[in-house]
């Protein structure tokens, strides 16, 4: 079965082909128009989205060396985003789906960045515990079984993916800041300020203290000592945010008794933070599994899979009087 996804949630117009498993094609344009506002402006996202996708669906089908006629199903996500760029791919995929006489899912985002770990990391199994960690959340929650996931905490604030972005802002770097601090942070001294690491009560996570943190420490250097000392203050920063993320999950892995974590979502391509978490890990005996880099942050491939498995699990095509959902609840 060749599956179409479609992902628009937010700042990222991505489409992918996917034969069963194996990714034919997943292709993703990110919108540069937003680092000069140093986060997403949604209007312009959407135009952006409304710009890309027609382009994007041709040039998926190109890569994929598909014909139109050979896709047999279309996912898309129908929220949690924002509401423009979500409707931007959700009527591209009805319409699509209506004119040509195919079934269509919509599907949860944060979900799809679950299967993204399902879809690449072929050791991964239930039960495990997941950590979604991007620019708009926080999330921890254990994955018992497909469909069947049990909450365990999120952000009270500011999302971890969130405060990178703002932090780097203050450091002025480009939207979305999260390539470049790891890039600054690698060449830093982690222990060059003691920033705090939160740990708000219970298994949620808080990251405006420690943004605020930062804010101040900045405020106590001149200019050229903020140059010189960006990349120590980028490895402390990184380092406070991995140590307090390490700590949720660590305390949600014994509440739960699992053996399994999996990293996902856009902060998770971080390879100090990975590496980090398995170091913290492996004598625990405790597996810590990520997808491939380009898997995730978001992407269509996850989408396309996670709206096949359940096509093939209920068999039957949305109702076209469905609607995007903005603030749609998972788990
Ligand atoms: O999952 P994602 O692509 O989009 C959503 O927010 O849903 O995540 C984007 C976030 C941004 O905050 C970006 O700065 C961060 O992921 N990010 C990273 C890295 N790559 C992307 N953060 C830290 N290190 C990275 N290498």
């Amino acid at each position: 079965m060749i599956t179409l996804g479609i992902e628009t949630s937010c700042d990222d117009t991505s489409l992918a082909l996917l034969s069963g498993r194996k990714i034919l094609a997943n292709l993703k344009k990110e919108q540069l128009i937003h680092s000069k506002f140093g986060g997403v402006v949604p209007e312009l996202a959407s135009r952006e989205h409304i710009r890309y996708i027609v382009p994007l669906f041709d040039e998926v089908l190109k890569q994929a060396n598909v014909s139109e006629n050979s896709i047999d199903l279309v996912a898309v996500t129908k929220g949690p985003g924002l509401i423009g760029s979500l409707l931007t791919g959700y009527v591209f995929a009805k319409s699509w789906a209506f004119c040509r006489g195919k079934p269509y899912v919509g599907v949860n985002h944060l979900e799809g960045h679950l299967y993204a770990g399902l879809l690449d990391c072929e050791e991964l199994d239930f039960p495990f515990l997941t950590l979604i960690i991007s620019g708009g959340n926080t999330l921890l929650f254990l994955a018992r079984d497909h469909g069947d996931y049990l909450a365990l905490g999120g952000t009270r604030d500011d999302a971890a993916g969130e405060a990178i972005d703002k932090v780097g802002t203050m450091l002025g770097l480009k939207y979305p800041a999260g390539p470049e601090i790891e890039k600054l942070a690698e060449k830093g001294n982690s222990r060059f300020i003691s920033f705090p690491r939160p740990s708000p009560p219970g298994l949620d996570f808080s990251y405006s203290g420690l943004k605020t943190a930062v804010l101040y420490a900045l405020k106590e250097m001149t200019e050229d000592e903020k140059i010189e000392k960006k990349n120590d203050i980028a490895a402390s920063f990184l380092s406070a945010l991995t140590d307090s993320l390490i700590m949720k999950s660590s305390e949600a892995l014994k509440v739960c008794g699992c053996i399994k974590l999996l990293l996902t979502g856009g902060v998770a391509a971080n390879d100090l933070l990975f590496n980090k978490f398995k170091e913290e890990f492996r004598p625990k005996k405790i597996s810590v599994f990520r997808p491939k880099k380009e898997l995730c942050g978001d992407n269509a491939a996850m989408i396309a899979y996670l709206g096949s498995f359940i096509y093939c699990k209920n068999g039957e095509s949305d109702d076209f009087s469905q609607k995007a959902d903005p603030r749609s609840k998972f788990p």
